[in-house]
């Protein structure tokens, strides 16, 4: 890593998807620092905040150099002042004590570990805390009541915190494409996510199933799911066509991330052989998303499924303030033209956007 001059600045578009963003970048201690106060902010439902941090942070991912002087960044997009007193901090002193506090704070630890089970989103963790409830230990001890996917979460916590490899994310794809050929002759499996972004580990591993002929996808998501279970595959499962009754998020996600696919919530049990279990285990708990899409829209859930969170998010307003189109995962409408814009690749949309084609390692934002 070079450090910049002093006296050079940088420049960098406005929306992270007009930006490459590789997952490696030169100022992880500012980024890192401007996630953990993002990160907090979600956990407080402070969406207009939470946005800001992310930004900022995906501005600093986005330099060409390590950021040396706050004057370097002069003329930046999407650094607000409270962001650039955090950089400046961290730049003077290695760190930052709003972050430091935020670090070590009772009620964003509560809200990290709470949150951290499977099912489990910012209000009910909120409301646990305020019963007194900080921990794991304090929830399995106290009267709580549970719901399945809850209960899944906190019987499988620690496996399900552990992060998913490469090596688990290849085992599952070979075993889901397995159940879809066997099933399914012609129909395909996508891994989308982070793993499609080149990360070498994840929270989960998602796939975007389809058939080239559209309508050939039906029932594919219930056959998929039924022998994932006849093979004692499936430690938990909820599937359903409607995205916000329960995501890793919870209830509180924002609309315009929702979408109607068919899909499926699941948590696999991966044996050794498939997997490293832990140390004394004969297997682990990995959690899986399968969504489900017509041919049609394939692109669209592509794009839309593969992320990052931030890299949508800066796609769906590029596409609604600077071109008047509504981008979702499904379609791309085109307001000024009152039609619908079809595209069979990401290229397409990206074309139909106005945008140069990022690819998926550089979605990193
Ligand atoms: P890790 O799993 O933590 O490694 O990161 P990830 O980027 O894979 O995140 P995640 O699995 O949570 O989501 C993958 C992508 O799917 C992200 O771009 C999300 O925006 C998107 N996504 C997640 N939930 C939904 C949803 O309900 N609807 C739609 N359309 N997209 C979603
Ligand atoms: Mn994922
Ligand atoms: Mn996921």
């Amino acid at each position: 890593i070079k450090p910049a001059e002093e006296t050079c600045s940088f420049t960098v578009p406005n929306y992270a998807c007009q930006r490459r963003t590789q997952l490696h970048h030169h100022n992880p201690s500012l980024s890192d620092a401007l996630t953990l106060l993002a990160e907090n902010a979600e956990l407080n439902e402070d969406d207009g905040r939470a946005v800001a941090f992310r930004r900022a942070a995906a501005v600093l991912k986005a330099l060409p150099a390590e950021v040396t002087s706050v004057s370097q960044l002069k003329g930046l997009p999407c650094l607000g002042e409270h962001s650039l007193r955090v950089i400046k901090d961290v730049l003077k002193d290695g760190s930052c004590s709003e972050v430091e506090t935020t670090k070590h704070s009772q009620r964003f630890n509560a809200l990290k570990v709470l949150t951290g089970i499977f099912g489990v989103g910012v209000k009910t963790a909120d409301r646990w805390i305020r019963d007194g409830i900080f921990n794991l230990q304090q929830l399995r001890e106290s009267q709580t009541t549970l719901n399945r996917a809850q209960q899944a979460g906190l019987d499988h916590y620690e496996d399900l915190n552990q992060p998913v490899t490469r090596a688990d994310a290849d085992s599952i794809t070979e075993i889901v494409q397995e159940a879809v050929s066997s099933l399914f002759p012609g129909a395909q499996v996508t891994l989308t996510g982070g793993f499609r972004r080149g990360k070498m580990t994840g929270h989960d591993v998602d796939f975007l199933l389809t058939h080239p002929e559209e309508g050939r996808e039906e029932g594919l998501m219930d056959k998929v799911v039924s022998w994932l279970d006849s093979q004692g595959l499936l430690l938990y499962q909820k599937t359903s066509r409607n995205s916000y009754l329960e995501s890793r998020d919870g209830p509180g996600r924002p609309s315009s991330n929702m979408d109607r696919f068919e899909r499926c919530f699941a948590i696999f049990k991966l044996s050794r052989g498939q997997t490293s279990p832990p140390a004394g285990h004969q297997w682990r708990a990995v959690r899986v998303d399968l969504v489900v899409t017509p041919i049609s829209q394939f692109a669209f859930a592509l794009l839309g499924w593969t992320g990052s969170k931030l890299f949508e998010r800066e796609l769906r307003r590029w596409a609604g303030h600077e071109k008047a189109m509504s981008l979702s995962s499904h379609a791309l409408f085109d307001k000024t033209q009152k039609r619908y814009l079809r595209a069979s690749s990401e290229e397409e949309i990206f074309t139909h956007l106005g945008l140069s084609f990022i690819p998926p390692s550089q979605r990193n934002a």
